[in-house]
């Protein structure tokens, strides 16, 4: 993989024309001033991907794919970033400068990484030792044989308290550095290596960094926890992390699904079986960020979580987001064995690789789910079930769904269609109401601040003169996120000493936190006309707002203020701002 400086990348963006880049793919139509073409990335029957000259930008109104030439390349060839970077310098008759070195050095590699890499090299070297026979046949016992433990990496952490720590400082590493990034414990004063005695299983980021270990004691150690986890750092979000999610994501997109289970172990067990795409939540929750990894993937989502009471209601609550998401989410549920692991040892390959051609869609195992518990012969719970699944098909917006649903039920339960279809029909209103009025909630002022926000920033994109505008006449966002683009914003342009969208796409495409947020942005206001009135009027409605939202919060604080002179104060404060919010 090569290493390009950045320098080198924005020159060989501006040397190349997207729309030949793209036209070079699928064919292109012009339209106006933009060129239209059926969306690669996402099952599209009409040209819903515009291709923008000016901008060198292409978006999609339907999928809300978005990027530049780059990234266009990296997802259409499934390769990394910098390989596309390679590719598209190519297209265009270019040469990658000397000093565009070749290495095997992942992406956005940094010390830290570098600090994981050579721990794990070192725990996986410890396992091969003399001292490592114990957790040999542990692992062996478990029935991960050599092949596994080189393919994720295995390894072990001596029971010497010390032997990582040394070998790091020795190659001249900062301890402080060490802590940080959870390899050293610092116990009054003294550094212990955080994993001894137990065997390591490497993490990885999404780009298939190694960010931190997990580590399970192997030998009968009952009183301390069986795992024991990195702690988050500068590299380590445990949050944004799904385990063998770099492995994995190919396999999902070229099996069009990828199934998701709770440990690492499970995947590890499932992987070796072939199945390679598949993640592990390292636990039952699941967070935003990790949906937005399985969503990018754009496959079906099989959720097959443990085969115990938290992992049935961990499948409820990540199958119900999954499916907010719209993600086409199925479930298995595995019976007789506690997890993937132990039941794949126990019944073979074969018949867990059954269980995953034959899954259930989410809405079927909900329905499924809603039964437990109930004796359907009982009037009662027959009609509280009903109810229940009248209201998942009233949240549904699958027309045949509903249809055969209601049919079923009918005629399983022997009731008449008419009255199912009635009571639906009350429920449906109910539920759109209140999903209309939550949003309508959530739209009003924020809404108008969102939007705002956004356009800002997008405005800032489009050169430094904007930049300026911004830091003249608002200067900050509330909003950490808004505000952490605004700076990176600022410091792309300092360093760049200037500033097009499609360039500063290409700084964030690395960082994890704001990418997602910055490509919504340019999707959204890509066909925007630029101008520093379009901005101006962006700037004083989110002035407005700020300033309601602090009169608001005056207001609340006045009523809370007992001392007369206080509220005084704050009266005087609140009409100033309303002075200023004409
Ligand atoms: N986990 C953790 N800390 C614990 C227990 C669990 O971080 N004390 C996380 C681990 O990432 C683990 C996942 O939760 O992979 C699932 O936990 P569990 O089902 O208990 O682990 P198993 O995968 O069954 O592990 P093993 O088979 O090794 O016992
Ligand atoms: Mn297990």
């Amino acid at each position: 993989m090569s290493f390009i400086s950045n320098d080198e990348i924005n020159a060989i963006r501006a040397a190349s024309n997207i729309v030949n880049i793209v036209g070079s793919y699928i064919p292109l139509t012009q339209r106006g001033k933009n060129y239209v073409c059926v969306c690669p990335f996402h099952d599209d029957h009409s040209p819903s991907m515009s291709v923008s000259e000016e901008k060198q930008i292409y978006k999609c109104f339907s999928c809300g794919a978005t990027g530049n030439v780059f990234t266009f390349v990296s997802e259409f060839e499934n390769v990394p970033f910098i390989e596309a970077v390679s590719i598209v310098a190519d297209k265009c008759g270019m040469e990658l400068s000397k000093s565009a070195y070749t290495s095997n050095l992942p992406q956005a590699f940094c010390e830290e990484h570098e600090i994981m890499e050579l721990s794990q090299k070192y725990f996986a070297n410890n396992l091969k030792t003399s001292a490592g026979e114990t957790a040999m046949s542990y692992l062996k016992d478990r029935g991960i044989d050599d092949d596994i433990i080189k393919e994720f990496g295995i390894g072990l952490s001596l029971d010497s308290n010390d032997s990582l720590f040394n070998l790091l400082t020795k190659k001249n590493y900062d301890s402080k550095t060490l802590i940080e990034i959870g390899l050293i414990n610092n116990v009054s004063g003294k550094n212990y290596d955080m994993f001894s005695r137990r065997i390591t299983f490497p993490l990885w980021d999404k780009d298939g960094n190694i960010v931190g270990f997990s580590a399970r004691v192997y030998r009968n150690e009952k009183d301390i926890s069986k795992y024991m986890n990195s702690r988050e750092s500068k590299i380590f979000k445990k949050g944004e992390t799904l385990y063998n999610y770099h492995n994995a994501r190919n396999a999902a997109k070229r099996e069009k699904e990828i199934i998701v289970v709770e440990g690492f172990m499970d995947a590890i067990r499932i992987s070796s079986i072939g199945l390679k795409n598949v993640v592990a939540l390292q636990g039952t929750a699941m967070t935003n960020d990790q949906i937005m990894l399985l969503k990018k993937l754009r496959v079906k989502v099989i959720l097959c979580l443990d085969n115990d009471k938290a992992g049935l209601l961990a499948t409820v609550n990540n199958g119900e987001e999954l499916v907010k998401n719209d993600i086409e989410t199925y479930v298995i549920r595995l019976s007789g064995k506690k997890d993937p692991d132990e039941y794949i040892l126990a019944n073979g390959k074969d018949s867990f690789i059954d269980n995953v051609k034959n899954p259930l869609t989410f809405f079927e195992f909900k329905m499924n789910y809603l039964k437990q518990n109930k004796d359907l012969n009982n009037v009662e719970d027959l009609s509280s079930y009903i109810n229940d699944v009248l209201k998942n098909l009233a949240d549904n917006t699958d027309a045949i769904l509903r249809e055969l649903t209601l049919n079923k039920l009918s005629s399983d339960y022997d009731i008449s269609l008419e009255v199912l279809k009635n009571k639906l029909e009350q429920m449906v209103p109910v539920v759109v109401k209140k999903k209309e009025e939550i949003i309508k909630n959530n739209n009003t002022k924020k809404d108008a601040y969102i939007i705002g926000s956004e356009k800002i920033l997008y405005f800032m994109m489009n050169g430094e003169e904007y930049i300026k505008n911004y830091q003249k006449k608002l200067g900050f966002f509330s909003d950490s996120l808004y505000r952490e683009i605004a700076n990176e914003i600022v410091y792309f342009c300092e360093k760049n000493r200037e500033i097009t969208v499609a360039d500063f796409i290409t700084y964030v495409t690395d960082n994890v936190t704001i990418k997602d947020k910055v490509m919504e942005i340019v999707n959204d206001s890509l066909n925007d006309e630029i101008s520093m009135d379009a901005m101006d009027e962006y700037i004083s409605a989110v002035l407005k707002i700020i300033t309601k939202n602090e009169i608001k919060r005056l207001k609340i604080m006045m009523k809370n203020e007992l001392d007369v002179d206080k509220k005084m104060k704050i009266a005087l404060q609140i009409a100033e701002l309303k002075k200023e919010d004409v």
